[in-house]
């Protein structure tokens, strides 16, 4: 049965569809826009250790490092909705640093991103099983909260092992992409097979309708990360896609 507020990983998400990392979710402002808006959480930029000033990098890692956030989160809190705290570290030593901070601070939810080129070339997450399960099995053990890793759209590990390493270290949620990955699955679909439907899978990217959003809640996928769309519309396109997605289910009965 499709639910529009779903519980994943223990929390209750008002709503299916959130920001995607750093989708207008960088700066104060935007956090508070999206707080009051009808984004199911608010998911932040991924937050380095120390400020990275790239303004010209597109999908980078510009933000203003985790210190800002610290102060920033408590009130973002204030909102009542769900914190996705997303994390790119060099090391595994940075990412707990930023995470427990971070969840210190308010988040409830990890978000590991996995998805940046540079996150790849240092932490190095796909080089093995071993050295994935390496990572995540010292990430959950060291946090406070509940850990999502956010796979990039293609990765050189079969679907299967990192579906087996996520559920062998504990982590009960994936973000994986809205894209084709394997014998006509999307990524999403593929790693919610893999893992018999134990791992609870946020999809992202490629949705920008209320009938696309529920094509994918269908296939099993819990919540949707919406990236461009938010960028287009500003965060007004929740209340634009919460409307479409209750039209669509009425529609489809
Ligand atoms: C302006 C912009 C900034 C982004 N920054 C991040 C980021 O900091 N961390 C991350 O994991 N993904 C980042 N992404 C990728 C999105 O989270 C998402 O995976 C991607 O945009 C696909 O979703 P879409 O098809 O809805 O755009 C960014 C995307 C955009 C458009």
């Amino acid at each position: 049965m499709l639910s529009t507020a779903p519980i994943i990983a223990g929390i209750s998400f008002p709503f299916c569809l959130m920001n995607a990392a750093g989708a207008l979710s960088t700066s104060r402002d935007e956090l508070l826009a999206l707080a009051h808006s009808e984004s199911g959480a608010i998911v932040t930029k991924s937050i380095t250790l120390s400020s990275v000033l790239d303004p010209g990098a597109r999908c980078g890692r510009e933000n203003p490092g985790v210190r800002y956030y610290l102060d920033l989160l408590p009130e973002v809190r204030r909102a009542g909705k769900p914190i996705v705290a997303s994390v790119a570290g060099f090391t595994v030593e940075d990412c707990i640093h930023i995470a427990q901070a971070l969840a210190t601070a308010g988040a409830d939810l990890i978000e590991i991103n996995c998805n940046d080129p540079h996150v790849h070339t240092h932490l190095a997450p796909f080089a093995s099983p071993q050295r994935f399960s390496e990572i995540v099995s010292a990430l959950r053990r060291a946090l406070p909260v509940p850990l999502a890793v956010k796979l990039p759209s293609s990765l050189p590990l079969p679907l299967v092992d990192v579906a087996a390493v996520l559920l062998d270290a504990g982590v009960p949620a994936v973000i994986a992409h809205n894209t084709s990955a394997d014998s006509g699955l999307t990524q999403a679909q593929a790693i919610l097979q893999a893992s018999g439907g134990r791992l609870e899978v946020i999809g992202v990217g490629g949705v920008s309708s209320g009938t696309e959003a529920v094509a994918v809640l269908r296939s099993g996928v819990k919540a949707i990360q919406i990236g461009s769309a938010v960028v287009r519309e500003g965060v007004g396109v929740f209340a634009r896609l919460k409307r479409e997605l209750a039209d669509s289910l009425e529609l489809q009965g």
